[in-house]
């Protein structure tokens, strides 16, 4: 059978119309104490319309976790409104809207904290600085603020949740042997480094239970040799994928370093790697802007679904126009 973007799936008991996602997209519009307004709700309501599903940036699960200083937070129960408006606009054109939840680790604004945690104390860059490296009771904290989001992300009407564990931010930082040189459970083999992420996952689980969708963002590869890959992530994801109702796949941003080319869906085969190894679905993301490509991933099983990010920053109908074309054209 032919899959193309107009198709829906399923991501754990969730039925979206069609493979199309919104990728995740900071808006720097928070206030100083990380509420979402008026932008966001315009924003993610003008461009819910056409997708199959919405990812919300990321967002903090604790002040000092926060990326930026103008970034939205879900750290309070007073948070939780001002989200719900958010989700109530993306519902009125019959889409859902998963959260990206979110903590910096190292690289959380030095803006916001003076207290930067991390697995290890191991700078990103001089920007940021060195980093404090987590005590288990420091872990088990952490732990605890992603399931308090977690139970405030239902409170928000969010349909959904993406752990945001790429580009870098904490939960990369513990899978990565790179910045993870822990002697603890939490460092060494592929399952100690998973553990915190596996911790993350229960403890939301144990909030919102096995039936609402909890997908996972990472990063594929740190662009390092060493760092992980997608047979690393394979061996860190595989024991939780029963947890798990989809994996998101971008890459980089562990280290400051770049790939040395970016072409279209040049993480596709990342993706593709990543699927082989699971039944859940994959989403591939980056530089997939045109129809002819997206369908391609689609039918040649390297990826389940396609997300998008800069199209839509530029023009909000680029989702129905790529869901109304054919073949090449946009
Ligand atoms: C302005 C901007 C903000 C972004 N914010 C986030 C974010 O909050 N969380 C995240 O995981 N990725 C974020 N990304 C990465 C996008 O989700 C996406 O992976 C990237 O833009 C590549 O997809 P594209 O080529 O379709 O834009 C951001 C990218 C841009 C350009």
């Amino acid at each position: 059978m032919t899959i193309n973007l107009n198709d829906p799936i399923a991501l754990g008991g969730l039925r979206i119309k069609n493979r199309l996602i919104m990728a995740p997209l900071q808006q720097y519009k928070g206030t100083p104490e990380a509420f979402a307004g008026d932008h966001h709700i315009e924003h993610y309501g003008r461009r819910a319309r056409h997708v199959g599903l919405v990812i919300l940036e990321s967002t903090a699960v604790s002040s000092e976790g926060r990326l930026w200083p103008n970034d939205i937070g879900i750290y309070s129960e007073r948070h939780v409104d001002p989200l719900k408006k958010i989700t109530d606009a993306v519902h009125k054109h019959d889409t859902p809207v998963f959260i990206q939840l979110s903590h910096g680790g190292r690289k959380s604004s030095p803006e916001v904290t003076n207290a930067l945690v991390a697995p290890s104390a191991i700078a990103f860059d001089d920007h940021y600085g060195t980093p404090e490296a987590l005590s288990v009771e420091g872990i088990k904290r952490v732990v605890e603020e992603y399931r308090l989001a977690a139970k405030r992300s239902i409170e928000a009407g969010f349909d959904g949740i993406e752990l945001h564990a790429a580009h870098g931010f904490l939960i990369h930082q513990f899978a990565s042997p790179l910045s993870n040189v822990r002697s603890d459970a939490y460092g060494g083999t592929s399952e100690n480094r998973a553990r915190f992420l596996k911790e993350v996952l229960f403890a939301v689980r144990g909030e919102v239970g096995r039936d609402y969708p909890v997908i996972v963002r990472i990063s594929a590869t740190d662009y390092w040799t060493g760092g992980l890959n997608p047979e690393e992530w394979a061996r860190i994801l595989k024991p939780i994928e029963s947890q798990l109702d989809g994996i998101h796949v971008s890459s980089g941003g562990l280290l400051p370093v770049k790939p040395s080319d970016v072409y279209p869906a040049y993480q596709v085969p990342h993706a593709a790697a990543i699927k082989q190894h699971f039944n859940i679905p994959v989403i591939a993301v980056g530089k997939i802007y045109n129809r002819g490509l997206a369908d391609r991933i689609l039918e040649d099983r390297l990826a389940d679904c396609i997300a998008i990010g800069s199209p839509l920053l530029e023009d909000p109908d680029y989702g129905e126009r790529l869901l109304k074309a054919r073949g090449d054209a946009n």
